[in-house]
C-alpha cells in the first residue's frame, strides 16, 4: 500500500467507474441478440466457454450497483446502452431507471451508444450501419436527453475492428486481416453522425472512448523502428487522425470506402472531450514470422509486426505488464501531436485484472496510474476526469469470467450474483474523501 497521498486532481474532475452494457446486464432474454450472443454460441470462441446470459444480473439489480457506486463516492458513472436492448421492448425504460437513480445519487451518469454489442444482422461492413447508428442514437436522446448531459459515441473501434473483424478472436469473429478496414471507417461515419445527432438533440458534452497504447521499438534497428510505427498507425492514428486532424495517416484513404474526404468531415465533427482508455504500451519489432504473445492473445503470422513482452515489470492475472508512465506519455504523446486540436481528455477507462478481495496489487496499479495521470497534467494536458475499470467483475469477451477487473467482486456461482467490495474498493473511497 501506497504510503504518500495522492496529489489534489483539479477542481471539478470527474471521478468515475465504468462497465458496459454486455458485460454486466445479463437478461439476455428481454432483449434482442447481439453479435456477441451470436459469437459467444460457437464453440471454442470463450476461453471459459461461458456466454454473458446473466452476467452480474444488473439488468435486475442496477440499484445495488448505484448504491455500490454512492458508497464509493465517485460523482460519474460510464455504463453503455445495449442498442439491442434500446430497440426491445421494456428497454429504454431500464436505462430510464437506472438514470433517475443515478442522478438521486447525485452520480453524474455518462452512457456509452456502443460498447460492441451490434444488433446480430447488421454489419460494420455495410455503410448503412452508420445511418442506423445515427437512428438508434437519436432515439436515446430522445428519452434520456432531458436528464442526461454528458455522452460517449464509441467505446475502442480499433479493438473493435482489429479483435472482432481482422483476427476473429472477439465477435462478430472474422478474420479478414486487413479487409477489415471498411468496419472502422465505417464505425467512424457512425461517431459522426452520432456527435451531429447528439447536439440537435441538446447536447452540449459529447466525447468518444478511443483505445491509446504508445508504442515502443524493440531496438533502434530501422526494421524494428518501421515496425513500431506501422503498428501505431493501425492502433492508434487509423483512428485518432481522422477524429482529431480530418485525416487519415497516409495510405489509409485509398483503402477505405465511399467518398472518404466528404465522411471524413463528419467523422471530425468538432468534440468535447476525448475519451482515452489506457491499459499498457506496446512493444514492437520487425515481423519473426512466429506467432506472438500480447496477454493471452496471439498474432498470427504473417502480419508486418511481432508483439514483445515488456520485461522487467510486475504483470496483472491478464499478463499485461504494469507500466503506469505509459499513461503520462500516451497525454503528453496525444497533445504533442494534436496540440489544440486535441479536446479536454477524461480517461475512461484504466485498470486491471488480480484475482481475490484483498487485492493489494490493484491498489498498487490505481496508485500508480493516478500519480502518472497527475504528472500529465502538471505537464500541461488538459486533463478533466478518470474512470476506472471496472466498478464490478463481469464478462471480459473471449475470456469469460476469468478475469476479474472489479472493485467489487461478484460471486458468479450465486443466484445473487453476490456483489462484495474488495480492498481497493474502500481504497479508492478514502482516496476520492481526501480529494478536494
Ligand atoms: C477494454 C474494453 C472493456 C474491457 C477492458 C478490459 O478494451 O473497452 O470493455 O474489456 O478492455
Amino acid at each position: 500500500m501506497a504510503v504518500d497521498p495522492l496529489p489534489s486532481f483539479p477542481p471539478g474532475f470527474l471521478w468515475g467507474a465504468s462497465t458496459s452494457a454486455h458485460q454486466i446486464e445479463g437478461a439476455a432474454h428481454l432483449r434482442g441478440q447481439s453479435v456477441w450472443d451470436v459469437f459467444e454460441a460457437r464453440p471454442g470462441a470463450i476461453r471459459d466457454g461461458s456466454t454473458a446470459a446473466v452476467a452480474c444480473d444488473s439488468f435486475h439489480r442496477h440499484r445495488e450497483d448505484v448504491a455500490l457506486l454512492a458508497g464509493l463516492g465517485v460523482n460519474a458513472y460510464r455504463f453503455s446502452v445495449s442498442w439491442p436492448r434500446a430497440g426491445s421492448p421494456g428497454g429504454l425504460e431500464y436505462y430510464e431507471r437506472l438514470v433517475d437513480d443515478l442522478l438521486a445519487a447525485g452520480v453524474r451518469p455518462v452512457p456509452t451508444l456502443f460498447h460492441w454489442e451490434l444488433p446480430a444482422g447488421l454489419d460494420w461492413l455495410e455503410r448503412d450501419t452508420a445511418a442506423r447508428f445515427a437512428d438508434h442514437v437519436e432515439r436515446v436522446a430522445a428519452r434520456l436527453g432531458d436528464r442526461v448531459s454528458t455522452w460517449i459515441t464509441l467505446n475502442e473501434p480499433a479493438e473493435h475492428t482489429i479483435l472482432g473483424h481482422a483476427l476473429g478472436v472477439h465477435a462478430p469473429g472474422r478474420t479478414l486481416m486487413f479487409d477489415a478496414l471498411p468496419a472502422a471507417h465505417h464505425q467512424l461515419l457512425a461517431h459522426g453522425l452520432a456527435v451531429r445527432a447528439l447536439r440537435a438533440a441538446g447536447a452540449t458534452d459529447v466525447g468518444i472512448a478511443a483505445s491509446h497504447s504508445p508504442t515502443w521499438p524493440l531496438s533502434a534497428r530501422e526494421e524494428d523502428v518501421a515496425a513500431a510505427e506501422f503498428y501505431d498507425v493501425l492502433m492508434n492514428r487509423t483512428f485518432s487522425d481522422p477524429l482529431l486532424l480530418g485525416r487519415y495517416p497516409d495510405g489509409l484513404a485509398e483503402l477505405m470506402p465511399g467518398d472518404v474526404d466528404a465522411d471524413l468531415e463528419t467523422v471530425s465533427e468538432r468534440l468535447d472531450f476525448y475519451g482515452v482508455n489506457y491499459y499498457a504500451p506496446s512493444l514492437v519489432g520487425a515481423p519473426t514470422g512466429e506467432n506472438s504473445a500480447y496477454g493471452t492473445l496471439d498474432v498470427p503470422a504473417g502480419i508486418p509486426f511481432s508483439l514483445h513482452e515488456i520485461e522487467g515489470r510486475p504483470k496483472t492475472h491478464f499478463g499485461w505488464p504494469v507500466v503506469p508512465e505509459g499513461l503520462t506519455e500516451t497525454l503528453t504523446g496525444l497533445r504533442g501531436r494534436y496540440g489544440d486540436r486535441l479536446p479536454p481528455v477524461v480517461i475512461t477507462e484504466n485498470g486491471c485484472s488480480y484475482p481475490g478481495l484483498d487485492d493489494q496489487d490493484r491498489i498498487a496499479f490505481l496508485d500508480s496510474h493516478l500519480r502518472a495521470l497527475h504528472r500529465a497534467i502538471e505537464e500541461g494536458v488538459d486533463v478533466r476526469g478518470w474512470f476506472v475499470w471496472s466498478l464490478l467483475d463481469n464478462y471480459e469477451w473471449n475470456e469469460g469470467y476469468e478475469q476479474r477487473f472489479g472493485l467489487v467482486h461478484v460471486d458468479f456461482d450465486s443466484p445473487e450474483r453476490t456483489r462484495t467490495p474488495k480492498a481497493s474498493y474502500a481504497w479508492l473511497r478514502d482516496v476520492l474523501r481526501a480529494q478536494p
